[in-house]
């Protein structure tokens, strides 16, 4: 999505501005723009394509001055061009960035045409600046200004907007997209995200949805609320150093974050297990009667998070004997869903701000669900703060579009969340289940070790233009999530297929150019899945399987086998992750895809 960053500082923060949008530049990218106040003016420069064809410019012509805003853009109203490049202007009197949707635009936008208003973009955004001006030659402050304008507007908006009439003032305002405010040694920032800042402070004060925030010289920062009170919120340290926003001696993001994993996987156990159990307090303490009162689970997600809670379908039924549905909120939230007595709500998102995740949990807190959990990586995200309970899963900032770490941390959180209903159930200890996890992180860094492997392998798919992925049991779930990695980041078509449905319509697809991809850990299902990979091998398809090292499958013509360690049944889904992880990876970098902002795509989709 669009990202905004903002400063009011004692210096020039044209570089401040820059350094933020490239670090925003994951969450949409197709044109940037910043704005300065210098001398009373505001000069403006935007740039369609990376954050780079902006900086280029301000090699050429730079924008020094001591307030500014900035965005980069990912195309919602309008397609991507310079002209609808934000900063907006309107009479070189205000300037606005926006992220999010305006729904009422048009008819706005008639009535300023009506009033002589004249439009240079197509986007929703423009009627703000335009809104703002009309207040301000009425005579209202910036504050009031955009006060009075935002309780006209509808859908969502973050702003970040500023004038000529009030130098050293940036205003913004939250409702629906994400805006923090960055607090410095008297100065002071927005952003839409905490990383965007992190060169130039560590403190953050979450905003509220209807929040307006003034900023001014010297680091003065006044927040009302949605009625208008003057609010005091507090202000959190952020957890995670700067150096997990850069790539270190890493070619892109999305490997330093695969390899990570061992890494982050044991932050997201830390101080959640005792030796031989799940410390359910780490769900909070209301968490203990909670899920001893549950009786099912429905788990809303979108994407990548969608499939963790696939994969926690087979563990919370199997471990813990609570059933559980799985939805992607896109379609929760327009449905009419029945909801049984005794049923908890969990949301897994990686930022907590999917819109269609934050629509589905607000609409499920007017049903009657026993309670609210989100498992999420963002502490303070909109979906934490307005849950009733939750748990960080502890992957750290993840830059790369397409999601890894965020997903295996994710797993962890959810067999942790299976532990912990099973054991407030009374059921049986797991300890065999608490020691796999314990043991996790070691397996993982083995399985990396293979890396160089799946590198060579890569090559046999870098002309292709179709995959098939295969798993059965929790490993459905994997397929799915392995070929969307595939979709995503090298643009080949990828689908998949529980192995036991090919009979029944994909086996067509197959023939001697198609790769069919398989998972096959040694699980009860292993017998089943060899007859499967037999009906693929007899139609001539091409093989690659990754596959426990135990089980009898070997290379053979037509057949590749990547063999993996032994691993705990149960844990298998997140061991078997790495590996279609690193294949999409090698696969994308032979094509020369851009890895990290895979086009179309934007990492945080902050509208609907
Ligand atoms: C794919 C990916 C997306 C996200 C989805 C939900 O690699 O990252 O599918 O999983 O957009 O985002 P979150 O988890 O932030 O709610």
């Amino acid at each position: 999505m669009c990202g905004i960053v903002a400063a009011v500082a004692q210096r020039n923060v044209q570089g401040i501005l820059l350094e933020g949008l490239k670090r925003l530049e994951y969450r949409g990218y197709d044109s940037s723009g910043m704005t300065v106040l210098n001398n009373g003016s505001l000069t403006r420069h935007r740039a369609l394509g990376k954050v780079a064809a902006l900086a280029e410019q301000l090699d050429n012509a730079p924008l020094p001055g001591m307030s500014g805003i900035a965005h980069t853009r990912w195309a919602t109203h309008g397609k991507p061009s310079e002209a609808n490049a934000h900063p907006h202007h309107s009479s070189d009197q205000v300037a606005v960035v926006h992220n999010g949707i305006i729904e009422n635009y048009e008819h706005i936008k008639q009535a300023l045409q009506a009033n002589g208003y004249t439009f240079t973009s197509e986007t929703d955004t423009e009627v703000i600046a335009h809104l703002l001006a009309d207040k301000l030659n009425s005579g209202l402050g910036l504050f009031e200004a955009t006060q009075e304008v935002v309780s006209g507007l509808g859908g969502a908006y973050a702003l970040g907007v500023m004038s000529v009439v009030e130098p050293g003032v940036v205003v913004g305002a939250r409702q629906g997209s994400p805006l923090v405010v960055g607090v410095g040694i008297d100065e002071a920032f927005l952003a839409s995200d905490p990383l965007a800042l992190l060169q130039v402070t560590d403190r953050f004060i979450y905003l509220e949805e209807g929040d307006l925030v003034e900023i001014r010289e010297q680091g003065a920062i006044q927040i009302v609320d949605r009625d208008g009170h003057q609010v005091e919120r507090p202000v959190h340290t952020f957890e995670h150093g700067d150096g997990a926003a850069s790539k270190g001696e890493y070619r892109h993001y999305m490997l330093k974050e695969i390899f990570e994993q061992p890494e982050v996987i044991s932050a997201a156990l830390e101080g959640r297990l005792s030796t031989n159990s799940v410390l359910v307090e780490s769900f909070g303490p209301e968490a203990q009667v909670l899920f001893q009162n549950t009786r099912q689970i429905h788990i809303i997600a979108c994407g990548t998070s969608y499939h963790a809670g696939l994969v926690a379908r087979y563990w919370l039924e199997r471990y813990a004997g609570v059933p559980v549905q799985v939805e992607v909120a896109s379609e929760y939230r327009y449905r009419h869903p029945v909801v049984p007595d005794g049923t908890l709500f969990v949301t897994l998102s990686q930022s907590g701000e999917t819109a269609d995740t934050l629509a589905a949990l607000r609409f499920a807190k007017t049903l009657h669900y026993v309670g609210t959990l989100a498992i999420c990586n963002v502490p303070g995200s909109s979906l934490v703060r307005e849950s009733d309970m939750s748990l960080m899963t502890h992957a750290g900032p993840e830059i790369g579009v397409a999601s890894t770490k965020a997903f295996t941390t994710q797993l962890v959180a959810l067999m942790l969340l299976t532990l912990s209903v099973s054991k407030a159930k009374g059921q049986p200890e797991r300890a065999e289940i608490v020691a796999a996890l314990q043991s996790l992180p070691a397996l993982c860094k083995q399985v990396l070790g293979l890396a160089g492997q799946i590198e060579t392998l890569s090559q046999a798919f870098a002309e292709k233009h179709h995959a098939l992925f295969l798993g059965r049991g929790a490993h459905y779930p994997i397929a799915l999530e392995g070929a969307l990695k595939l979709k995503e980041i090298s643009y080949i078509h990828a689908e998949a297929y529980p192995a036991g449905e090919l009979k029944h319509g994909p086996l067509a697809l197959v023939d001697s150019e198609m790769p069919v991809i398989s998972v096959a850990p040694n699980d009860d299902l292993l017998e089943k899945l060899k007859s499967n990979l037999q009906e693929v091998r007899a139609r001539g398809g091409q093989l690659f399987v990754f596959a426990d090292q135990a089980v009898g499958i070997n290379d053979q013509d037509g057949i590749r086998v990547m063999k993996l360690p032994h691993v705990h049944e149960a844990l298998a889904p997140l061991l078997y992750t790495l590996p279609l992880q690193l294949l999409s990876y090698y696969v994308a970098v032979l094509k020369g895809t851009d890895v990290d902002q895979p086009r179309n795509l934007a990492k945080s989709v902050t509208v609907e």
